[in-house]
């Protein structure tokens, strides 16, 4: 049974990944803030399939309760780092900015260091995945926290990517990029907007296959190309 552990799996993609990834048999490791989510996830599965961590990825204990899901699940084969948070910064909250980059950024780097930590020790196959964004492909004004930690992310996992292969470890990386996704954090884009299962059910696909990088859904990849090509002054007055 293949063994998976999504971190921000209480709600929106990362929820409906577990799910997903339950009906195909495997057992899953859970975390989040919500204590009530994980219950509740727990409850509607066999006794031995699920495990669950309560932690905010921003607290300097998040290494410890992550080791304790993996051994409460005993092992973990894939890992996902979905906790994320990407609020509107109009007047540059600051504290926003920085919590913003606790979670995205700081709770991702050490975690994700850890996985990987935790795969090179097992020696055998191992995959990591992690929820960046289409915003990742350029700095806006907006919630520019939120862009540069996916920057950052996706930046990251493409190092990864290549120190696996340099170290001759049979580990995947796979930086996932979804445009809109019908969650909660979407609330108010229409455009191109994927449905929670769709995008699910792509990432886990785009998992599978290896993949390197992944749009979500695939059409994203024209918007993550104009964006990159845009001149700044075209940019400024449309966002
Ligand atoms: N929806 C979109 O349009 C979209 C587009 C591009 C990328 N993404 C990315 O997809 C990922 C999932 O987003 P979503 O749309 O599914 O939103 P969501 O429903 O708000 O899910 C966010 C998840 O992150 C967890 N989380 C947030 N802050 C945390 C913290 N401090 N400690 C631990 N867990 C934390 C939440 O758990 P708790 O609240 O229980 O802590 C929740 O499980 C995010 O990284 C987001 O940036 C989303």
């Amino acid at each position: 049974m293949q063994k998976v552990i999504i971190i921000g799996g209480t709600s929106g993609i990362g929820l409906e990944m577990a799910g997903q990834y339950r009906q195909m048999g495997c057992a899953v490791g859970l975390s989040g803030r919500n204590q009530n989510a994980l219950e509740a996830f727990q409850q509607e599965h066999p006794a031995g399939t699920v495990a669950t961590a309560c932690f905010d990825v921003q607290q300097e204990d998040r290494g410890t309760h992550f080791h304790q899901l993996i051994e409460q699940l005993g092992g973990m084969d894939i890992f996902v780092y979905c906790a994320g948070i990407g609020k509107p910064s109009r007047t540059l909250d600051r504290n926003l900015e920085l919590s913003t980059f606790q979670t995205n950024a700081t709770g991702f780097l050490d975690l994700t260091i850890q996985a990987f930590q935790y795969f090179a020790e097992q020696g055998q196959p191992g995959h990591i995945a992690g929820i960046s964004s289409v915003a990742s492909n350029r700095g806006m004004q907006a919630a520019p926290a939120y862009n540069a930690s996916k920057a950052f992310m996706s930046n990251y996992l493409e190092g990864l990517w290549f120190k696996a292969r340099k170290l001759g470890l049979p580990i995947q990386v796979t930086d996932i990029q979804p445009g809109f996704v019908a969650t909660k954090m979407a609330q108010g884009n229409l455009f191109w907007l994927v449905p929670v299962p769709k995008a699910a059910q792509q990432i886990i696909a785009a998992i599978a296959a290896g993949r390197k990088k992944a749009y979500i859904s695939r059409r994203w990849r024209l918007i993550a190309w104009l964006l990159r090509l845009m001149p700044s002054s075209l940019l400024s007055r449309m966002t």
